[in-house]
């Protein structure tokens, strides 16, 4: 047994010196070291021997293992440097060894191309839409105060149109202990923040991400995007905001789309309306989108109120405006067919690469 160790060593070895690269390293490895090698045979089989007989060719053998295992080791490294010092010499000119095969002239693997998130591509679609018509585009806070989304909105902490806007809040009480932090239910606080900031003419848009405490469904996110819509001057009327919608509507849909003005409340607005496309899924029959309605709501729009002129200083004898509210993702619903809004914020690639 002593005599076949020897044997199998020296075998190592000898084709150890006749190696040239890593690929017929790894082979010799699993040739000497591997589970199926003689050496791994005769250590498992060391326990059916004697006593003494164990220990003489056990340790014999654990020797010629760490020998070759150490052999191994050392080859590696210097086969590694090896074809590192070949890739350099390729590259500057020359070629050897194993690195003779690569060709640094090959095409390097293209890598996949992000793109721009279908809500962003529409986003940016309308702003374009709005600037055309004279909008100018900003954006405010997420983090919003009561005042803002409500309180200056003509709807004070007891009005019951509350509840259509119910939210998240913010864990902070002030000095009075009021929770007054939220995330805005809307983008329409950003009225009140641009009329503060600025004197008429005022004309904006203003894209970003709201927040409700809503039971999701097919047409219903807790969180999404809506676009505020913003003119305020001398001589603004109803039929301003009408003609803009309606414009807005032919430039994004084209001129074949039905558009829908129907009388609505909101307490920032007097009169209020909301704005409704026919469905495209069901062509206006009726269908689980649309609600068996034939049309689909995408935005909610009056004429400013008052009472919000008059919270920002403007007076309201002289100045008069409109604004919508825009529901961002109805609308690549409705341009491609899409039947669920809970598509757009599930990460799925295959939804998503569609665009
Ligand atoms: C508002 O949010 C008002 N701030 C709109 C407004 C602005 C009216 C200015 C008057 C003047 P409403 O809650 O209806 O209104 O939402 C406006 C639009 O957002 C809806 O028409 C709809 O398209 C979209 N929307 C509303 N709730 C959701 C939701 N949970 N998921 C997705 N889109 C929604």
């Amino acid at each position: 047994m002593l005599k076949k160790l020897e044997e199998i060593k020296s075998k190592a070895v000898d084709e150890l010196n006749r190696i040239a690269d890593l690929k017929e390293l790894e082979a010799w490895r699993v040739r000497h070291l591997g589970k199926k090698s003689e050496l791994t045979q005769i250590l498992r089989g060391l326990s059916s021997l004697s006593v003494e007989e164990r220990k003489a060719i056990g340790s014999f053998a654990n020797d010629a293992k760490s020998v070759i295992e150490l052999l191994y080791k050392q080859n590696m490294e210097t086969l590694k440097e090896q074809f590192y010092q070949d890739i350099e010499a390729t590259a500057k000119g020359g070629k050897k060894g194993a690195a003779a095969k690569l060709d640094v002239t090959l095409p390097g693997r293209p890598l996949p191309l992000g793109r721009l998130h279908p809500t962003t591509q529409m986003l940016r679609q309308i702003c374009d839409i709005f600037v055309a018509l004279g909008f100018q585009v900003i954006e405010g806070p997420e983090v919003e105060w009561d005042y803002y989304n409500f309180e200056a909105l003509n709807i004070p902490a007891d009005h019951p149109a509350r509840d259509m806007w119910d939210t998240f809040w913010i864990d902070y009480e002030n000095e009075r202990g009021e929770r007054n932090m939220l995330l805005r239910t809307h983008t329409s606080p950003m009225q009140i923040r641009v009329m503060q900031q600025t004197r008429p003419p005022v004309r904006v848009v203003v894209p970003g991400k709201v927040y409700r405490y809503e039971a999701t469904d097919a047409t219903h996110e807790s969180m999404f995007y809506q676009i505020e819509g913003l003119a305020v001057d001398e001589h603004i009327t109803f039929s301003d905001l009408k003609g803009t919608l309606y414009e807005f509507a032919k430039r994004l849909f084209g001129e074949e789309r039905r558009v829908r003005f129907r009388c609505d409340y909101f307490p920032f607005v007097e009169p209020g309306v909301e704005m409704a496309i026919d469905c495209f899924v069901c062509g206006g029959k009726g269908c689980r989108l649309c609600s068996d309605t034939g049309w689909i709501e995408i935005l909610g729009a009056g004429m400013v109120h008052p009472n919000v002129l008059r919270n920002v200083n403007y007076d309201p004898e002289k100045y008069t405006g409109f604004a919508f509210g825009l529901g961002l993702e109805r609308i690549p619903m409705l341009k491609y067919g899409i039947d669920d809004i809970r598509l757009f914020y599930s990460n799925d690639l295959r939804f998503l690469k569609q665009f």
